[in-house]
């Protein structure tokens, strides 16, 4: 059976002190709150180091947004995966749909940067994920098996073991529109198949497959419950730590 993964992806919210206050209220919820998931939470690069010293003696994962695939050099205003591990990540997100949009990063760049912290030692929360033209078009299986096979190019099935995988529909992002259950779980079970045609039966049964796109503690039961749903990548809803914890309450 692969666990619960349940992430949380802060995005560009809480500055040190507001990250301080989310870290103690989601230790706090923890402490009483009953649930089997592993929990990760995702904040800016600027609260990194400070939740992982908030975190220590936890059994809660630390994890960036980005990185860059280039060791050091003239990179302005870029982070490389030794810095991030350097400040105690062990997962790093990679792929957002809105690094894809708003930033440009191609399938290319991503899986420069996958290889990059599979290197490193970090673990990718690699994320795919359709647009809504491209689904009304038909396209969103071609869209994704395109970004699950051009984003794990040269990464073997050893390394499998450290990547996760996040599918989320770029227009459930933020929208509160969540995929039905049913079509969710249809494209996990698309990309399991797309994994084991990569990778083989055995690295495609133990890849934790995530939905991302309006998660609430409300919606967590029905979609974790699908077969090939192993986790969520949460955004709004984990910037607060009950509906953070919730979620992983309701995980299953
Ligand atoms: P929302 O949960 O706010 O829809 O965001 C999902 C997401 O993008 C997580 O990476």
């Amino acid at each position: 059976m692969r666990r619960k993964v349940i992430a949380g992806n802060w995005k560009m919210n809480n500055d040190l002190n507001g990250a301080i206050n989310l870290i103690s209220g989601i230790k706090q919820e923890v402490a009483v709150k009953k649930f089997d998931a592993k929990l990760i939470i995702c904040p800016p690069f600027t609260s990194l180091e400070t939740a992982h010293e908030l975190l220590k003696g936890s059994n809660i994962g630390l994890g960036a947004q980005n990185m860059y695939f280039e060791e050091s050099g003239a990179f302005t205003g870029e982070i490389s995966a030794s810095m991030l591990k350097s400040v105690g990540c062990e997962y790093v997100i990679l792929g957002h749909s809105e690094r894809r949009t708003i930033f440009g990063e191609t399938d290319e760049i991503i899986n420069k940067k996958i290889k990059k912290a599979l290197l490193a030692g970090l673990k990718p929360i690699f994320c795919v994920g359709e647009t809504l033209d491209e689904r009304e078009a038909g396209a969103a299986f071609d869209v994704v098996k395109r970004q699950v096979k051009n984003g794990l190019v040269d990464v073997s099935a050893d390394e499998m073991a450290s990547v996760i995988i996040a599918y989320e529909p770029v227009w459930a992002i933020g929208t509160g529109k969540v995929a039905t259950p049913a079509q969710a779980q249809e494209v996990h079970a698309f990309i399991r198949a797309e994994l084991t045609s990569l990778f083989g039966e055995k690295v495609a049964e133990e890849t934790v497959i995530q939905y991302g796109g309006s998660v609430k503690p409300e919606n967590a039961g029905e979609l974790l419950g699908q077969k090939d749903i192993d986790g969520a990548l949460v955004g709004g809803a984990c910037l607060k730590a009950d509906s953070f914890i919730g979620i992983a309450v309701n995980a299953g």
